[in-house]
């Protein structure tokens, strides 16, 4: 952290975390930070293990409530939101020393918000939801070449063909904060926590100790 970054006034922070987001991300593109919409989403499966991996930040709401992003449901992390549908989002843009953390309970859109969603995917990403069977163990990597082959084919025969099991999920925020850190050490921390219900939220914004 030992370079200039950002500040980081709190008490000018909206009062929703929305604007908020949505202004570090258009910071973060600004100054060059690769998959600035990458985040880590952190799950439990069933035995209470937990389990976090990198996936793409597809949209987030005016306000910063719901937060969504599509996985395949019968991979390990769809499993475990099926199991336990919570979930934390951690964003982390090196070149600001900026963090957001998202808590929240996640729900899984209708098949319809889905396949309308796989339509606005790239082919390359729509080839690989066809093959599926995503972190199952695999023998050989030409296994996955033929497989490949094969889902590029049935999408060209049928352009419209939706993986099975291709979700959306919104993960509906209780806690969204935002973490700037300083090269003094004087982080900067802003926690909101959502007081209203989901669809009429309301939130309140605490300062924490960094
Ligand atoms: C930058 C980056 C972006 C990724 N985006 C996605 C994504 O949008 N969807 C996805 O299913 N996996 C994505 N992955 C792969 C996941 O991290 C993970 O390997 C995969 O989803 C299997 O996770 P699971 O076994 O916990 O279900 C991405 C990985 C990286 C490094």
């Amino acid at each position: 952290m030992a370079r200039p970054l950002p500040s980081f006034d709190p008490q000018a922070a909206p009062a929703e975390p929305g604007p908020l987001f949505v202004d570090w991300l258009a910071t973060a593109l600004d100054a060059g930070v690769l998959d600035p919409q990458a985040f880590t989403l952190s799950t439990v499966d069933a035995d209470g293990m937990p389990d976090a991996r990198v996936l793409v930040l597809r949209d987030v709401d005016a306000a910063g409530t719901g937060w969504n992003f599509s996985a395949a449901a019968d991979s390990p992390k769809g499993r475990q939101l099926a199991h336990h549908p919570a979930a934390a989002l951690t964003v982390y843009w090196p070149q600001l020393g900026r963090q957001v953390r998202v808590r929240g309970s996640v729900e899984r859109a209708a098949d319809l918000v889905a396949a309308a969603e796989f339509a606005t995917r790239s082919p390359a990403a729509r080839v690989g939801a066809l093959v599926g069977r995503q972190s199952e163990p695999l023998g050989a990597l030409e296994e996955y070449d033929e497989a490949v082959a094969v889902a590029r084919r049935r999408l060209e025969a049928t352009p419209g063909a939706v993986a099975p099991g291709h979700a959306v999920y919104t993960l509906w925020a209780h806690e969204v904060e935002f973490w700037q850190g300083d090269a003094q050490r004087r982080h900067v921390r802003l926690r909101y926590t959502r007081t209203g219900p989901v669809r009429t939220p309301e939130w309140s914004r605490t300062l924490l100790w960094p």
